[in-house]
């Protein structure tokens, strides 16, 4: 079977690495991919958002499954298009992709499941959302309600802070994303990433993920995309887990299927829990990055099998295969991140790490140019190790870091600090 993989980032490499090492896997192309990962799959220079473009590419590579890895193709519709056309797609209809792209539709999603979530308002006028704000107070979370590439999210300390944040979102600072807004009760407690597959009908853990948004160590500064992340998260025992599942996750996959969209995909549940009870704080359609490269590291090749599975609507006769394992991943990033940054510095010593099934490091944002690899990101690698314990699996990590020579480059030391 040949295989296309949209996306270019480390979640994309993860991808790429587990599923060319799957028998079934001929011909593996990536859209339009990275560095890493034309070491071990074919790239194409497409944009993988344009539908038709991919499409072409799929009728003259003979494609037979399609898994779409970031937001952005499946907003814009990309697994309907392929569907449309005939072929086995990994990721939900733009219709689907709306538990990501809009929050006041997952809240409404939400209180049709009766899943528990934070109590929340929804406004497109400044003058009500900031009423709203002064008779609830402080600590308050104010969301734009559209697709903001992760800066969308408030959680304001103190009503000024808020009120600021109503200004801004309202004076246009998040585009057509801040145009409405959702104001939410602010929750307390641990978070955890829960991953599950759903085929419209079933669905299957595939497994849990704790990641570290800060910047700094401590979790301190501001906010990234992730600057590490560790699975499983111990705080997402197997009792919160079934808690999730029953009473957040399923009802959420029947009240997409009640209204003639079903969910057919990877879902992505970001939980907060207290007190042995899990609420919802958001859902993402796709795999989380750098979440993804913990997750393959311990799936290893059964991914390909369990994404297929899932596109084909046979979920239910599928299993997961765990080891009693740990993985660990430590972003590097280029300095000055999350702020601006400096492109184009030379990565070395790449070359002299171990790739094996313990051992991998993930480009994320990466470029060759005359056989030398570039840093072309902001989040450039992911250093990423499997162990028997969390510590070990860490302790490898941090192993390979160390080996790896690009001055203009930072790290996190403390990854995984919360569960050792
Ligand atoms: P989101 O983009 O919705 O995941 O929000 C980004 C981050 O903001 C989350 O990962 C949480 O750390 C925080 N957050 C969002 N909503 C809430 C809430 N209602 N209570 C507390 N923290 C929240
Ligand atoms: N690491 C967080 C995310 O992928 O949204």
């Amino acid at each position: 079977m040949n295989i296309l993989i949209l996306g270019s980032g480390g979640r994309e490499h993860a991808l790429a690495w587990a599923v060319a090492q799957n028998p079934k896997c001929d011909q593996l192309i990536v859209a339009p991919g990275n560095a890493g990962i034309s070491q071990i799959a074919n790239c194409a220079a497409i944009d993988p958002s344009d539908a038709e473009a991919v499409l072409e590419l799929v009728a003259a590579e003979s494609i037979g499954f399609v898994i779409i890895g970031p937001e952005a193709p499946l907003a814009a519709g990309v697994a309907d298009a392929l569907r449309a056309a005939g072929i086995t797609t990994f990721g939900p209809s733009a219709a689907a992709a709306q538990l990501e792209a809009s929050k006041s539709f997952t809240k409404n999603v939400c209180d049709a499941a009766q899943a528990p979530t934070a109590a929340y308002g929804h406004f497109t006028n400044a003058d009500a959302a900031k009423d709203y704000i002064r008779a609830n107070g402080a600590p308050i979370v104010v969301k734009a309600d559209g697709l903001a590439a992760g800066k969308g999210v408030i959680v304001a300390m103190t009503e000024e802070e808020a009120i600021n944040a109503i200004d801004d979102m309202f004076g246009g600072e998040f585009g057509v994303a801040g145009a409405e807004v959702v104001i939410e009760e602010f929750m307390e407690g641990e978070e955890a990433s829960f991953f599950v597959l759903c085929d419209g009908k079933d669905v299957l853990a595939v497994g849990t993920a704790q990641d570290h948004k800060r910047v700094g160590e401590g979790d301190t500064g501001p906010n990234t995309g992730g600057m590490g992340a560790y699975s499983p998260a111990p705080v997402l025992t197997d009792e919160i887990a079934t808690k999730a599942m029953e009473h957040i996750i399923k009802p959420t996959i029947a009240e997409m299927a009640r209204r003639g969209t079903p969910y057919e995909g990877v879902l992505y549940a970001g939980l907060m829990i207290k007190d042995g009870a899990p609420r919802l704080v958001e859902y993402n359609v796709r795999f989380g990055d750098p979440e993804c490269q913990v997750l393959m590291m311990r799936l290893g090749a059964q991914a390909l099998d369990l994404m297929q599975a899932c596109a084909e609507g046979r979920l239910a006769s599928v299993k997961a295969n765990w080891a009693r394992d740990h993985a660990v991943t430590v972003v590097l990033a280029a300095d000055g991140y999350p702020g601006g940054y400096a492109k184009g510095g030379q990565i070395k010593g790449l070359d002299d790490l171990p790739t094996d099934s313990k051992n991998m490091v993930f480009h994320a944002g990466t470029k060759s140019q005359d056989g030398q690899i570039i840093a072309a990101g902001g989040r450039v690698l992911n250093v990423t190790a499997r162990g028997d314990s969390l510590q070990d699996a860490r302790d490898r990590a941090y192993a390979m870091v160390d080996k790896i020579d690009w001055p203009e480059g930072f790290c996190r030391r403390d990854i995984a600090w919360r569960a050792l």
